[in-house]
């Protein structure tokens, strides 16, 4: 899951999507991670966590890190949040395989329609909130995909 700072919406994809996973029984390794090195170490930002937090989802154990290119080694999907984070990890693959990995998230919900989910770390409360429902319902949808994928496997 990346977007710019990892300290605002990929933190929140991360905690959903473990969550889904592990109440669905489907075994995943589930990471975060900013296009931009501004918050690296820190914890996500407080409207995160609360917004989070009154959803059921915890966390504050997560810390900010910065994509680096080995990640296309590690990842089998990279899910970004926004086209501008697309164009920057898309700048940084070394190959056509790498660029496949690389996908809007919420391309689970709307595919092609190169729908984002809206950085919040200007505006309002009430941002947050969108941004959590967004990645809930992507992160539902890829979870119901993985089941179906189980059942005929
Ligand atoms: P995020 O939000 O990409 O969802 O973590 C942002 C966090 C920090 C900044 C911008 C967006 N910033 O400009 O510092």
């Amino acid at each position: 899951m990346v977007c710019l700072g990892n300290i605002c919406r990929s933190p929140v994809a991360e905690g959903v999507l473990r969550d889904k996973a592990k109440k669905y029984g489907i075994e995943m390794h589930i990471d975060s991670a900013g296009t931009s090195n501004y918050h690296v170490g820190e914890a996500p930002d407080r409207r995160s966590l609360e917004n989070a937090r009154q959803f059921g989802i915890d966390i504050s154990d997560l810390r900010a890190r910065q994509f680096v290119v080995e990640d296309f080694d590690r990842f089998d999907k990279i899910l970004v949040m926004d086209t501008s984070n697309y164009s920057n990890v898309i700048s940084l693959a070394r190959n056509e395989e790498d660029k496949k990995k690389v996908m809007l998230l919420l391309d689970h919900i709307q595919p092609g329609k190169n729908m984002c989910v809206p950085d919040p770390y200007f505006g309002g409360p009430e941002g947050f909130t969108t941004v959590f429902k967004l990645i809930d319902q992507a992160c539902e949808n890829i979870l119901q995909e993985e089941l179906k994928k189980k059942r005929n496997s």
